[in-house]
């Protein structure tokens, strides 16, 4: 099984639409293994978006993502990063297929909604930047059979 870090954005949190998004991962079948509510300070920030540094957006995109309270996750599942990424839709909302969460919610491509890693590298980074190891739960549902 694979983990992905997904985050509801400021946006998100703000707009309440927290219970919606998570509703939709476990719906589709992947396992919460992680969950908090948490102001990022701008030194993870960042580190988060390290990579970023020196684009025009990099500013502005730490500046959002320590706007407000932030919801942060692990997910668990089969495929779970291409999964959630496929679930969340393109960066930019306006080219985010309908259905998808920033297709369905989003209408700027700075205010987009989530994050979520793009492959199973940064998935385990980021996992270790936002969580200590003991806020991570291994579990056994007994739906699993239905699911796989
Ligand atoms: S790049 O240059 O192609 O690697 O960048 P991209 O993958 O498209 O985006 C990286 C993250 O930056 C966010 N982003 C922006 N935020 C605010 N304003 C603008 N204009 C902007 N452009 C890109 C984008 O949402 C990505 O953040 P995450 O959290 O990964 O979605």
């Amino acid at each position: 099984m694979e983990r992905t870090y997904v985050m509801v954005k400021p946006d998100g949190v703000q707009r309440q639409l927290v219970g919606e998004i998570i509703s939709r991962f476990e719906r589709k079948g992947l396992k919460i293994a992680g969950l908090k509510l948490m102001q990022i300070p701008r030194s993870l920030a960042e580190e988060h978006y390290g990579e970023h540094k020196g684009k025009s957006f990099f500013a502005p995109l730490v500046d959002y993502i320590t706007s407000g309270p932030v919801v942060a996750m692990v997910l668990e599942g089969k495929d779970a990063v291409s999964t959630a990424r496929e679930m969340m839709g393109a960066t930019n909302p306006l080219q985010a297929a309908p259905g998808t969460i920033r297709g369905t919610y989003g209408m700027d491509i700075g205010r987009n909604v989530i994050h979520g890693s793009d492959s199973p590298a940064s998935a385990e980074r980021e996992i270790n930047l936002f969580f200590r190891p003991e806020e991570l739960v291994s579990y056994d549902r007994s739906l699993d059979r239905w699911i796989y």
